[in-house]
Parts: C-alpha cells; structure tokens; sequence
C-alpha cells in the first residue's frame, strides 16, 4: 500500500532507468547492513518458509529475482531481506561495456510492462566477482542461493561466443551456487541465433568444462517453440544443464506501439506459463525448471508452479508492486516441500 500510493507516483516521476538506479543504491545501502537486513525481513517483509530444493540448492521459498535487476551483485543480502528465496545476478559479460544508448527502458502501465533494450550494460565478470568475494569477507552473503547469469560481449563475433561464456564462467563460478547461460536477450545482436541445437550443446559444454561442478542452466527466449525448442532442449539436456528457465522478454521488433526491445510483465505472462508447461513436458521430472514471465501476485507464481515449475522468478511486477512483492508472494503459495532429481515422485 505505502508503495503503490506513495513511492511508486514518485518513482514514476522518475525517467524509467533513473528510477532503477535509485531503487538499486537503496538495496545497496540496505545490503551493507546485516543486522537491518535480518530486521526488514523479520519484521517488514515476513515471507512465509516455503523450502524447495533443486539442482542441489536448498531455497528458503521459490521466489527468485530475475536476472538483469541487480546484473554487478550491489544488493544480493537486501534481496533476501525483502523476501526472496534466490537471486540471480547478472547477466555480466567477460569485459564490462556500456550496453547501449539511453534511452533504453520504457514504463507501460495500462500492460503493467516494461520494455528494455539495455544491451548487457554491467561492469564485466572480474568486477562481480571481486564485489562477491568482498562481501563474503564481510559477512554479507545472503543465506540463499546465488545465481549468476553469463553472457557474451556485443563486440565478439558469435563464432567465438562460447569462449566469452566460458571465460565469464571461469571468473564468477566460485562465488556462484549456479550459472545461466543467457543466449536469449533480443538487445545483443545475433544472440538469439544462439539457441539452436548445435550452439547451445556447445556453449553449455564450454561453461560446465570452467564450472566448478555448479549447476549450469540455459534461460531461453520465448519465441522459441515447436522443433527448434525441443532440439535446443535435447542439445542442453545431453550436455548436462541441471536446468532451464522459460522466458526471458519477448521481442517488439514485429510489433506495433511499443518502443524497440525486450517486452516484459502482463502480456508476457500466458506464453511464459505455456512454455515452462511445454519445456516440462519434454525434460521431465529431474531437471529444474524455472518460470519467469508476467508473474505480479500469488496466483501467477502458483500457476506457473501447477504447470511444471520448481522455482519462479520476478521483475517488472516489482517495478508496479513494489519491494515486499516476493514475500506477499511467498505467504499465498501453497506449503509444498519438492525435492527436484531423479527420485522425485511425480504428481
Ligand atoms: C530492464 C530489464 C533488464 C533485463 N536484463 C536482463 C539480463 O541482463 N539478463 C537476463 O537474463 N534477463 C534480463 N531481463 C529479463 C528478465 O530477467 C525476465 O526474464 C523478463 O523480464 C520476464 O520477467 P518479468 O515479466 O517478471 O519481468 C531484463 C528485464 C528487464 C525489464
């Protein structure tokens, strides 16, 4: 209530990235503080225990922040704090680089969307590693798992793709409980031309040859279906991802009305929901699947979870919901205790 009456009018005042910025060194201020991060999440955010556990990972409830919010690590504790089960940060390529000319996130409200074009703006792999490796010398890890997506520099020609993931890899793998492999933004030219079949079993082996043993997982566009997701799936699959997650933003370039860019929140929410049902059906019960797409309440995170997910995570709705979005989340999800592997009984 406080947020959507007070903050978010005036956050709205803001020019979209602005307003991302300034929530940003908020959670980062709060970050640096163990002792008012245990309070916010004690006495503010109040998520309900819902454990998972997947890939390994023991999450405190499903509820992750979706990758490209906190894409240096600046907050990873103060996203715990408001009530989330994981984070994934990122996506951060080998060398740290602009992305691309603002302009490039635009508020829709009537949608509750977004659409970005930010073009993996971040400080590169060494930076976020080094900010990790601070944090956990200073007792600021957050006690979930961590997730971090990768990705390849705009400049580097996609025949050298897997090397970027693989170096990027390298570099963030031990501070780490899990990598992405994001081969589906639609603001890094040729990126997506990625997830065919041969790429993606290439990129994927690149990564888990540097990963430590952690859990690598491929995010996906959702324009991908049909053939050409299954085949990437099986590509994926037989190089040993631990899991997928279905979607990242959905391209405007073919439509009207919308600024250039990646299409995130409301009308993103029913392709994201078929997807995760549909990638589900074709990996069946061990690997880990991840939804993400639309999801602004309870009812939209239990329903991706009734059509295969383990795990959700969010974004725009936190733009249009505010902060205790996830542990408002948390407390409508049904209690379920899944363990996510081969000897997980289905139903
Ligand atoms: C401003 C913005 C930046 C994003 N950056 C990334 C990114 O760097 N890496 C990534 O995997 N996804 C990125 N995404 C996509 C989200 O992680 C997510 O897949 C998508 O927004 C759908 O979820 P939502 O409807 O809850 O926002 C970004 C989304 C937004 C709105």
């Amino acid at each position: 209530m406080l947020y959507t009456s007070v903050l978010r009018p005036l956050f709205f005042r803001l020019d979209p990235e602005a307003a991302h910025d300034l929530a940003l060194r908020g959670a980062s201020l709060l970050a640096r503080s163990r002792l008012a991060c245990r309070a916010v999440e004690r006495v503010v955010a109040r998520p309900a225990p819902r454990p998972v556990t997947a890939m390994g990972l023991h999450f405190p409830n499903p509820v992750g922040l979706a990758g490209g919010m906190d894409k240096n690590g600046v907050a990873p504790l103060a996203w715990w704090a408001f009530g989330f089960g994981f984070v994934e940060l990122g996506t951060v390529t080998p060398v740290g680089q602009p992305g691309n000319p603002a302009p490039r996130m635009f508020r829709y409200p009537n949608d509750a969307a977004l659409v970005n074009r930010m073009g993996f703006n971040n400080a590169g792999a060494d930076a976020l590693a080094a900010r990790l490796a601070e944090q956990t010398a200073r007792h600021l890890r957050p006690p979930f798992p961590v997730g971090i997506s990768i990705g390849k520099n705009k400049e580097t020609p996609p025949e050298r793709a897997a090397d970027d993931f693989a170096r990027a890899a390298s570099v963030v793998q031990p501070h780490a409980d899990f990598l992405t492999v994001n081969v589906s933004s639609p603001n890094t030219p040729g990126l997506r031309l990625l997830q065919n079949a041969a790429e993606v079993g290439r990129i994927v082996r690149a990564v888990r040859a540097v990963a430590g043993g952690k859990p690598v997982l491929v995010k996906l566009a959702p324009e991908l279906y049909g053939d050409d997701l299954l085949a990437a799936l099986d590509a994926a699959l037989s190089e040993g991802v631990a899991g997928v997650i279905a979607t990242n933003t959905l391209s405007t370039a073919t439509m009207t009305g919308y600024e250039t860019g990646g299409l995130s929140g409301g009308p993103l929410r029913a392709l994201a929901a078929t997807r995760v049902a549909q990638v589900r059906d074709h990996v069946g019960d061990g690997p880990t699947v991840i939804g993400c797409g639309g999801v602004a309440g309870g009812p939209d995170a239990q329903a991706l979870l009734d059509v295969g997910a383990d795990l959700v995570q969010i974004y725009t709705a936190l733009v249009y919901e505010g902060p205790l979005l996830p542990a408002a989340i948390t407390r409508y999800l049904r209690p379920r205790a899944r363990t996510v592997g081969p000897s997980r009984p289905r139903g």
